[in-house]
């Protein structure tokens, strides 16, 4: 599958790794489109959930003030699935709005239509009806090339299961979105070094993911998510294969960067120690959004 083929595009350093072929003709396959990868590999994978343990109750800080400048606007969101002769409908009329700098929880059972709703605000479906407006893009609308591009600027993905590619070195890993946004060699590195520096993995920069432990992994996933500065941070079960104390560690790093960089955070969890820790929580139940209950 990852078969070296003559004259290999190197993508780490001079003379290292020349494995290094597979990640190119990997991203070759799709057109340099790293997430368009990612979504083949998660459709490869399947996304099976784990079953949900009991909830622990975490104490909820004061509610920040929302900046009341959206950055996601989706109005009567549709997405039917069309599987043989049923039709599933996995969104039934979502409408919402995040605003910037917020670090929102979409909440749900599985099969509620958490990940098609992170997929279609991040761009990588195309909604059956409705409208989806993310830093002023109508990107329902948007041709192909043109929403890789915007997707490549503006969104950065982590998923429940990293994917980071196996035969590249963590700091290599980081790069990788910033091959196909055009960015030079030396400044991409030397970012992609002070990104790893931020998620405490200096000492493994060199590493490879199968040296690195589960939460390392998910670390190196959002190093490399922030690579291209996104506005917006998209997050489908982070903390789904970690245990509950690395788990509350992706949460401290997701502050983090809201706090840091102002960026926008998404997190797809049925975990609901996880949801709390955001600033808002939406749940979703079957492919619609359950009414908040107002407090007195
Ligand atoms: N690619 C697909 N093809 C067909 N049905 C799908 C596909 N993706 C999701 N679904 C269905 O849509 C519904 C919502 O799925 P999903 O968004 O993955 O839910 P969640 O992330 O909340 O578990 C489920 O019934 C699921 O089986
Ligand atoms: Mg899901």
């Amino acid at each position: 599958m990852w078969e070296r083929r003559g004259g290999h595009v190197d993508v780490t350093e001079p003379g290292r790794a020349p494995s290094s072929a597979g990640a190119a003709d990997f991203l070759a396959r799709f057109d340099g489109d790293l997430e368009a990868a990612i979504a083949a590999l998660r459709a490869a994978a399947g996304t099976g959930t784990p079953a949900t343990t009991a909830p622990i109750p975490t104490p909820r800080r004061p509610a920040r003030p929302r900046s009341g400048r959206a950055l996601i606007d989706v109005t009567d969101l549709r997405k039917t699935y069309t599987v043989g002769r049923q039709k599933i409908q996995a969104l039934d009329g979502v409408s919402l709005t995040i605003d910037e700098g917020e670090f929102v929880a979409l909440v749900g059972a599985s099969g509620s239509g958490k990940s098609t709703l992170l997929q279609l605000i991040g761009g990588l479906d195309k909604p059956s009806a409705g409208r989806i407006v993310v830093d002023g893009a109508d990107i329902g609308r948007m041709r192909d090339a043109k929403l890789s591009t915007f997707r490549n600027s503006t969104i950065g993905f982590v998923f429940q299961f990293f994917y980071l590619q196996p035969f590249l070195q963590l700091v290599t890993n980081t790069e990788v979105p910033g091959m196909f946004a055009g960015t030079k060699r030396g400044p991409r590195r030397e970012h992609a070094l002070s990104l790893i520096d931020e998620v405490g993995l200096t000492e493994r920069a060199k590493h490879r993911p199968r040296e690195m432990s589960g939460g390392q992994m998910q670390r190196a996933a959002i190093a490399r998510a922030l690579l291209n500065r996104p506005k917006l941070l998209l997050a489908d079960e982070p903390t789904g294969n970690l245990d509950s104390v690395t788990g509350a560690t992706i949460m401290d790093l997701f502050e983090q960067i809201r706090d840091e960089s102002g960026t926008t955070v998404v997190m797809v969890t049925h975990d609901e120690e996880m949801a709390a820790r955001a600033d808002r929580t939406i749940r979703l139940r079957d492919g619609l959004i359950v009414p908040q209950e107002v407090p007195a």
